[in-house]
């Protein structure tokens, strides 16, 4: 099982779209391990988008990172992170194909709705970015069973 850093970025929480994004990772069959509605500082922003430092891009989305608040989510299952990567789409809202988050709900190129870590390395440096161990919590899901094909042993 994979896991993978999903933030709900500022435009999504300040246009109410959280829960309806929240339902897309759910009605995949993710399950949600960490969740927490936090005011990024500046010096987190620019850790968790370090890769980007010096582009031209970077101060301003630094600055919409911090303006107001997001949900951070810890989300996991098989894969986890390339199949969150495919529900969020296309980095430009303008591009974003129908039928993923951003090109369902965004036309702007810079306020696109979501992040998501984009490989296990980055998965690994931003979940510890923004959760402790403890905040991660491994629990049972009734459902599991019905997500996945058990009967070999491991989920399919
Ligand atoms: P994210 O990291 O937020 O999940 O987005 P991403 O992988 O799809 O795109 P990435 O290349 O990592 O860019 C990070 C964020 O920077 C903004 N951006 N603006 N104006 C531009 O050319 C430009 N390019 C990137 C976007 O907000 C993008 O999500
Ligand atoms: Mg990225």
């Amino acid at each position: 099982m994979e896991t993978t850093l999903i933030i709900l970025k500022p435009d999504a929480v300040q246009r109410g779209l959280m829960g309806r994004i929240i339902s897309r990772f759910e009605d995949k069959g993710l399950q949600i391990v960490g969740a927490k509605l936090i005011r990024i500082s500046p010096d987190l922003a620019q850790r968790l988008y370090e890769p980007h430092q010096g582009k031209p891009f970077y101060e301003g989305l630094v600055r919409f990172m911090t303006c107001s608040p997001v949900l951070v989510m810890a989300v996991r299952g098989l894969g986890a992170i390339e199949i969150g990567r495919s529900l969020l789409g296309a980095t430009f809202g303008s591009k974003a194909q129908p039928g993923t988050i951003r090109g369902d709900f965004g036309v702007s190129n810079s306020f696109n709705l979501v992040h998501g870590s984009d490989g296990p390395g980055t998965a690994k440096r931003e979940l510890d970015l923004f959760f402790e161990p403890s905040e991660l919590l491994d629990y049972p899901r009734s459902i599991e069973g019905w997500v996945y094909d058990l009967s070999s042993g491991g989920p399919e």
